[in-house]
């Protein structure tokens, strides 16, 4: 089965072809030049962007698979969660691509693609636990099967890369500012300024982040001329790898599992990886953290998902724009 692959939900425009599990292109094109000016994503451009370019990555996806448009048997693309008019262009030329080449369009989950993308590359036993941490998400699923996800904790406001880039904003790195941070971190003391670590009443899995935000605006008004960005950095990245550490733990405890994958953005993080490997090497469990280039936004993942999907005779969902969309059911706290 060969599946092209297109993704265009957020700021990344991405388009791949699949055959039987081998991706054979994968080509991703980053907006960062047009956000960076306003520190962050403005979907009108976004939009627009992605109009502009979408065609080309797809003819690129073609010509570097080596497969022609009539070897094509379906079109996967992301029906959401995401920007509506992002995700609009991605669904109108997947639809008319389709017409064309008289093949199916499946609409594809953008959070089904990032949980299965540690299967693009790795063989992890199910069930396996996945941490998601991007720029628009940050929750943890257990992925009991194919198609079959829970969600075992999810922040109750920004995601952990929108806490990296504000505070990159705030230090004067620039956006998007995760990896700045990472890479001052690694000259700064983790234990230098006090940064809270949130906790949600009534529920010891959920996540937050917007108070960390606020402590660093108010430790950075209340600083002086020159706080040690090093420190400030180290201690801020601390305090998020800490939190999400924290979660993963107690859901390999309670769950008893000790598969854990990491996909998103965020991932890239040295920090997070280190910590991640630390804990599951205690556990004596596995971690697979994928390649980057299927961690951030990317189209393999989805069509990877069609193709899984396709493979257990799953349904797709119709290839409608879906801003919010979120993934399985939430697991309760066990606390
Ligand atoms: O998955 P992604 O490319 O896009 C979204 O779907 O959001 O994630 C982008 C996020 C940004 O917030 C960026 O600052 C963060 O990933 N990021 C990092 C690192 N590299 C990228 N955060 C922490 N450490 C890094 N090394
Ligand atoms: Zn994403």
């Amino acid at each position: 089965m060969i599946v092209l692959g297109i993704a265009t939900s957020c700021d990344d425009t991405s388009a791949a072809v699949v055959r039987d599990h081998a991706v054979l292109s994968n080509v991703v094109s980053s907006q960062d030049d047009v956000h960076a000016a306003y520190g962050g994503v403005v979907p009108e451009l976004a939009a627009r962007r992605h109009l502009e370019s979408i065609q080309a990555i797809i003819s690129k996806a073609i010509a570097v698979s080596g497969v022609g448009y009539s070897d094509i048997d379906a079109i996967a693309v992301t029906r959401g969660p995401g920007l509506v008019g992002s995700l609009l262009v991605g669904l109108a030329t997947a639809e008319g691509l389709a017409i064309r080449l008289g093949v199916p369009v499946l609409g594809v989950s953008h959070l089904e693609g990032h949980v299965l993308s540690p299967l693009i590359q790795s063989e992890i036993e199910m069930p396996f636990l996945c941490l998601l941490v991007s720029g628009g998400h940050t929750a943890l699923y257990r992925v009991q099967e194919v198609g079959e996800y829970a969600e075992i904790a999810s922040t109750r406001d920004d995601s952990a890369g929108e806490a990296f880039d504000k505070a990159s904003k705030m230090l004067g790195l620039g956006y998007p500012g995760g990896r700045a941070i990472d890479a001052l971190a690694k000259q700064g003391r983790s234990n230098a300024v006090a940064f809270p670590r949130a906790r949600v009443r009534g529920d010891d899995m959920a996540l937050s982040f917007s108070g960390l935000k606020t402590a660093l605006w108010d430790y950075l008004r209340s600083a002086g001329e020159t706080p040690a960005v090093a420190d400030v950095c180290a201690s801020f990245q601390e305090a998020i790898v800490d939190a999400l550490m924290d979660r993963c733990l107690r859901a390999m405890d309670r769950l008893d599992i000790p598969r854990l994958a990491i996909a998103g953005g965020v991932s890239a993080n040295s920090r997070l990886r280190a910590r991640a490997a630390e804990l599951v090497a205690e556990r004596g469990g596995t971690l697979v953290l994928p390649a980057l280039a299927y961690c951030t936004d990317n189209a393999a993942m989805i069509a990877t998902t069609a193709e899984l999907r396709c493979e257990r005779n799953l349904t797709h969902q119709p290839p409608v724009a879906i801003a919010r969309l979120p993934l399985g059911q939430r697991l309760a706290s066990t606390a």
